[in-house]
């Protein structure tokens, strides 16, 4: 038997993938790329914006061809909009056999095989198997590795928030951590296959806490596990970056000069209708103890465009905050209703295309500020985590700095996993190019 996975979404779903890859491999089932040759197949996904909910949809319904050809397929659908539609789904693609939320993984294994009833028999509400489970950490589970260099690592899950525009806490639930002792048992049993970068996930990922530890105590020991070269986390809240945090991003080598801290407007008055929980002026004061101890230190954001109720100088002033932050790279997205939040009560005032065109507006100007950012670099010398070979010219590797920048090289000897300086010699497009020296 064989599965098949397609994985939608942020990186705690390509986490949550790796774990239904262990549950499947722990009961004899083979990973498979080819959908031709799959009989299980599973639908991770994702329902922050509309259109990743289409998008989905759509492959799910494309990929029935392959059920029609052949008897016995089971399609899975999990994640996020498995517990948003639920039942709905079912309604809309038929030929989905099983719909199961993010804190039900466990019971993949059972409902897959150790059931003789034919699933067409079973009645739907055993086939949408979404309900939250408070307890639910996935405790002493060991997510498949998808690299043997990079790791995605989940230590929280869910979100306590509620940003007004937000369906995560009413898809993943509320937060919980996952105790510190299977955190460090996970990123060893990593280490041990050859992972040298590991990345800590959460929706909220620096407002963790166990018992006896903060995101900064955890962060500590996982830097301090034996081969872990490089330390990242994603996606931290301005809220919880407290001077303890910032002074240990600061002052560990093994953690990566590299903050994500998403902005979503740069007009107070918006950022208090999305209940984000800080000002335009506390977020740069963020980015200032950052960028003044190291003007290259790399900075990501997300933003959001055209929110509801957002005027033209709501916008401008975002436009603004973008040019004074200088940031590296963001994730910029247009507003899209989601059911159930409490901005999607409120009725759009501004066109798709407006929206639309305040996104390009803003794009191009981050574009330009991240090719100037990229600029910068030239003329330095940056440590280089190799990840694999270019797929256009198969002498040259593509790699990363510490501060999240792609670097692309030429090299005889480079592997993948090796760490080599890079001296940064020009930007091409966006991408920096550098020639290795000797370490
Ligand atoms: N927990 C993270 C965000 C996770 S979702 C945080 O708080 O930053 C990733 C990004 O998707 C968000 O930062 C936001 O910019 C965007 N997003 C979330 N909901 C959205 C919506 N309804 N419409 C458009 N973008 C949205
Ligand atoms: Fe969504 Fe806000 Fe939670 Fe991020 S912090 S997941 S944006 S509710
Ligand atoms: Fe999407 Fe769920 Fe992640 S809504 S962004 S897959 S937590």
């Amino acid at each position: 038997m064989r599965y098949f996975i397609d994985t939608y979404g942020c990186q705690m779903n390509e986490y949550d993938s790796g774990l239904i890859a262990s549950m499947m491999e722990e009961n004899g089932c083979l990973p498979t790329e080819d959908p031709a040759e799959a009989d299980f197949f599973f639908f991770n996904t994702c329902s922050i914006r509309e259109k990743a909910e289409e998008t989905a949809i759509a492959r799910i319904s494309k990929m029935t061809y392959y059920k029609k050809k052949r008897d016995g397929i089971k399609f899975i659908v999990t994640g996020c909009m498995a517990k948003h539609l639920g039942a709905r789904l079912v309604e809309r693609v038929r030929a989905i056999d099983f719909v199961i939320g993010p804190d039900n993984y466990k019971k993949i294994p059972e409902v897959l095989f150790s059931h003789p009833v034919p699933v067409i028999k079973r009645t739907l509400s055993k086939r949408i198997i979404t309900d939250f489970n408070e307890e639910e950490n996935y405790l002493g589970e060991t997510a498949k590795i998808s690299t043997p260099i990079s790791s995605y690592i989940t230590i929280q899950r869910g979100c306590n928030k509620h940003c007004s525009y937000c369906i995560v806490p009413y898809v993943r639930g509320p937060e919980k951590y996952r105790n510190p002792s299977d955190v460090i048992r996970e990123v060893t049993l990593a280490a041990e296959k050859g992972v040298s970068e590991i990345t800590l996930l959460g929706q909220t990922v620096n407002a963790y806490k166990s018992s006896d530890m903060d995101f900064a105590d955890l962060l500590l020991k996982v830097s301090e596990v034996k081969g872990i070269h490089r330390v990242r986390f994603m996606s931290p809240h301005p809220k919880h970056y407290t001077e303890k945090l910032i002074d240990i991003l600061l002052s560990i080598p093994q953690i990566c000069p590299h903050a994500h801290i998403p902005l979503q407007s740069g007009s107070d008055r918006i950022l208090k209708k999305m209940h984000r929980q800080h000002t335009l002026d506390e977020f740069m004061c963020i980015l200032e103890k950052f960028r003044g101890k190291d003007p290259f230190y790399g900075l990501t954001t997300d933003i959001i465009t055209g929110f509801v109720g957002e005027e033209k100088e709501d916008f401008e002033a975002t436009l603004q905050a973008v040019k004074d932050a200088q940031f590296d790279a963001a994730f910029m997205f247009s507003y899209s209703p989601r059911e159930g939040t409490e901005s999607a009560k409120e009725t759009e005032v501004l066109s798709e295309e407006e929206k639309q065109a305040r996104l390009e507006t803003l794009v191009e100007l981050q574009n330009n500020i991240t090719l100037e950012r990229n600029k910068l670099m030239i003329g330095r010398t940056e440590e280089v985590l190799v990840e694999r070979p270019s797929t256009k010219n198969s002498s040259e590797w593509v790699g990363k700095t510490g501060n999240f920048k792609k670097i692309i090289f030429s090299s005889n000897s480079a592997k993948p996993g090796d760490y080599i300086l890079c001296h940064i010699d020009s930007v091409r497009g966006w991408t920096l190019r550098g020639t290795p020296t000797i370490k």
